[in-house]
């Protein structure tokens, strides 16, 4: 892996800065004209959908305090807790209010079970100010990160937390607050860069707030097949502009439960013509039509051309935010005239429920250029082309390493001179339904030479005698984490790597694999006694004792991964023939024709084995361990 940056270092790379699983980077920068808060660690959220509960958190880092202000229209008392699980039950809760006669009452507590939370022996969190008018209560509290409570209080850290809350009509706490109450995820310490021209209310009404940016908004409305898994492709074009511009954020528009229960990711990717081509003649056609199906092999002639749409450029997954980058980068709208970008929406529809129609918008903002351009880097396990993602049911840990470059948990590790530097980000608390793109808090360098490898931790203990497998539908796995970066290494995109060891093989028994567009999976087509099995099959007829177990983990560590950073744009100035589109079988490459490939965009890949490295999981290093913020806690 280390040879990738040396590699990137020929293409006048400074260093990287991070972002993104999507985990992003970032330091406090000026404020932006369209800014209208200066401070990112200044969080708003209305926490129910009447608009009754309203949130304001502020993170002071010189303190390690994070101080909450919460107004709510109610005379009665207030709760809000702090949980990991969005459960009453372990969570960290506090109850305050003002009584009839003016006076403020405010207890730390902890619940233990859905029953009036009990006080804590350590009153840890600090009442600031209370006040309460005709309908309203407004409480001002704080609490270091850490109280060292540590049976009764959660410590607040960068993973995901669940903000429990609850109101009730008197100032009687035990007294039932029944359906006044929810649960919201967040990372309470992320900066946010997110200006509230974002929200279309605010932007009508103050359209000068908008500044220089600008919104380009793509849309459809999609009748969803009963189908478990479909993933649809669509074509778009980006505004012309005649000054230099660059995105700067994103925004989806999914209105309804509809579409926030059947959309599960999409992935925005740029598209640029094969050399010698002219980039409406090859795209415009298929822009403004309904799209069509991704992820088909044997793809008829006269179809969206995915393999020239390459260059992931935006991320969404379930729960996910709007984004906005720092104010010095962006990501270049290159042509001024004909820029494509290729959407790739997947549809979720476990209950094959026929008749599912979905309305969804995504709004791309974009601005005069800024000082740096991005790039996205996508990297961690190849998916699904390798079976090295495969969990073996009935484990409690098990961990899948991608080198370059997210489950249970989600950790980026970064290792310079056989060193483990602190983790670029991590995720203890991973959750599903709310996957954010990341701002870090500060900038990283990644130097030529270092090494990215994501690690992804699964639990399959309630996975009674079946496997977990990579693949592309929700039920399957995937361990990527994406990367936004600056400044942009022009043609590369992707880092990621695979096991294709023999031994690997011989243990699985698969040696190869062909892609199944019915099944959306791999089929094993050798050995003869396990050809026309998807790989999940095979993997079941495994006896996974504790021995297997273990030495599964073992190769998915240790056994060497041939890491790819494949070229994505053909721009016509290499010197050598153009080298043939292929796809990688676990036994090596595949030739695939060229007009007969699509295992989506991401997947075809125009592989140059001068973008091959093999990398291994480095043996002797010292785990990076995360400071001790508590004595008390282990
Ligand atoms: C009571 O406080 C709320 C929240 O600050 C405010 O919106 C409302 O106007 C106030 N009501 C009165 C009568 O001042
Ligand atoms: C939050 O409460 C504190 C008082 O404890 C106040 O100084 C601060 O301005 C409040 N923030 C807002 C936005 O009301
Ligand atoms: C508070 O509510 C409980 C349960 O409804 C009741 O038993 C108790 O008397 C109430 N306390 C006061 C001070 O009203
Ligand atoms: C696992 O599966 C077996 C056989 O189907 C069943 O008897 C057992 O109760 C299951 N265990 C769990 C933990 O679900
Ligand atoms: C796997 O496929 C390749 C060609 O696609 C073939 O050369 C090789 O023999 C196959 N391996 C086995 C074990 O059948």
């Amino acid at each position: 892996m280390a040879d990738l940056w040396r590699v990137v270092s020929r293409f006048k790379f400074n260093f990287i800065v991070l972002s993104s699983v999507l985990l992003f980077v970032n330091v406090i920068v000026p404020i932006a004209a369209y800014k209208v808060d200066d401070n990112p660690y200044r969080h708003w959220e209305t926490l129910d959908e009447n608009g009754k509960y309203e949130l304001e958190w502020i993170v002071d880092w010189e303190e390690s305090r994070v101080l909450f202000n919460v107004t709510v229209q109610t005379r009665g008392y207030v709760g809000f807790g702090l949980s990991i699980e969005g459960k009453m039950s372990g969570s960290d809760i506090v109850i305050g209010g003002v009584r009839p006669n003016g006076e403020p009452y405010f207890t730390d507590r902890h619940a233990i079970g859905n029953q009036l939370p009990v006080l804590d022996d350590s009153q840890d969190w600090t009442l600031h100010q209370a006040w309460e008018n005709n309908t309203h209560t407004f409480l001002s509290f704080s609490r270091p990160f850490e109280t060292c409570d540590e049976d009764h209080d959660l410590p607040i850290t960068e993973d995901r937390l669940t903000i429990i809350w609850a109101f009730g009509e008197n100032d009687n706490e035990t007294e039932f607050h029944y359906q006044n109450r929810g649960a919201s995820d967040a990372y309470l310490l992320d900066p946010v860069l997110t200006p509230r021209v974002v929200e279309k209310s605010y932007r009508d009404k103050n359209p000068k707030a908008l500044g220089d940016l600008k919104v380009w908004t793509i849309s459809r409305t999609y009748l969803i097949p009963p189908k478990p898994t479909t993933y649809m492709c669509t074509l778009h074009r980006a505004p012309s502009h005649s000054t230099r511009q660059h995105i700067v954020g994103f925004n989806s528009v999914l209105e309804t439960d509809v579409e926030r229960k059947h959309i599960h990711h999409f992935l925005l990717h740029r598209c640029s013509p094969p050399a010698g081509q002219d980039a409406a003649s090859v795209f415009q056609r298929h822009v403004e039509t309904r799209g069509e199906e991704c992820y088909l092999l044997n793809q008829p002639a006269g179809r969206i051309p995915t393999q020239y749409c390459r260059e992931v450029v935006h991320v969404w997954a379930v729960g996910g935010k709007a984004v906005f980058f720092p104010d010095h980068v962006g990501l270049p709208l290159a042509d001024p005239q004909h820029e494509y970008y290729l959407l790739q929406m997947h549809y979720d529809n476990p209950d094959l429920v026929p008749g599912i129609e979905v309305k969804w918008a995504l709004e791309i903002f974009y601005a005069n250029a800024r000082k740096f351009d991005a790039g996205v880097m996508t990297i961690g396990g190849q998916t699904p082309n390798s079976p090295a993602l495969m969990v073996p049911p009935s484990s409690l840990n098990h961990f899948i390493y991608g080198h370059c470059g997210s489950g249970r948990a989600i950790r980026l590790i970064h290792i310079r001179d056989n060193e483990e530097l602190p983790w670029i980000i991590a995720e203890n608390n991973y959750n599903f339904n709310y996957q954010q793109n990341r701002v870090l808090r500060n900038e990283i360098q990644i130097l030529p030479g270092d090494t990215m490898i994501t690690r992804c931790a699964y639990e399959t203990t309630d996975r009674n005698g079946s496997v977990t497998v990579g693949g592309f539908s929700t039920r399957n796995e995937m361990c990527n984490g994406f990367l936004w970066y600056y400044n942009r290494i022009p043609e590369h995109g992707i880092c990621r790597s695979s096991i294709r060891s023999d031994l690997y093989r011989s243990f699985l028994d698969i040696w190869n694999t062909t892609w199944s567009d019915p099944r959306i999976e791999m089929v094993v087509t050798s050995p003869r006694q396990n050809a026309g099995l998807v790989v999940s099959e095979v993997g079941n007829r495994i006896d996974w004792t504790i021995e297997r177990r273990n030495q599964i983990q073992k190769y998915h560590r240790f056994l060497p991964q041939i890491t790819e950073c494949p070229r994505l744009v053909d721009d016509g100035t290499s010197t050598q023939q153009p080298p043939p589109l292929r796809r990688y079988s676990p036994r090596g490459r595949i030739r695939v024709p060229t007009n007969n490939i699509a295992i989506s965009s991401v997947e075809n890949e125009i592989l140059d084995p001068e973008y091959e490295y093999v990398s291994e999981y480095p043996k002797d290093i010292v785990p990076y361990e995360l400071p001790e913020s508590c004595r008390k806690r282990k």
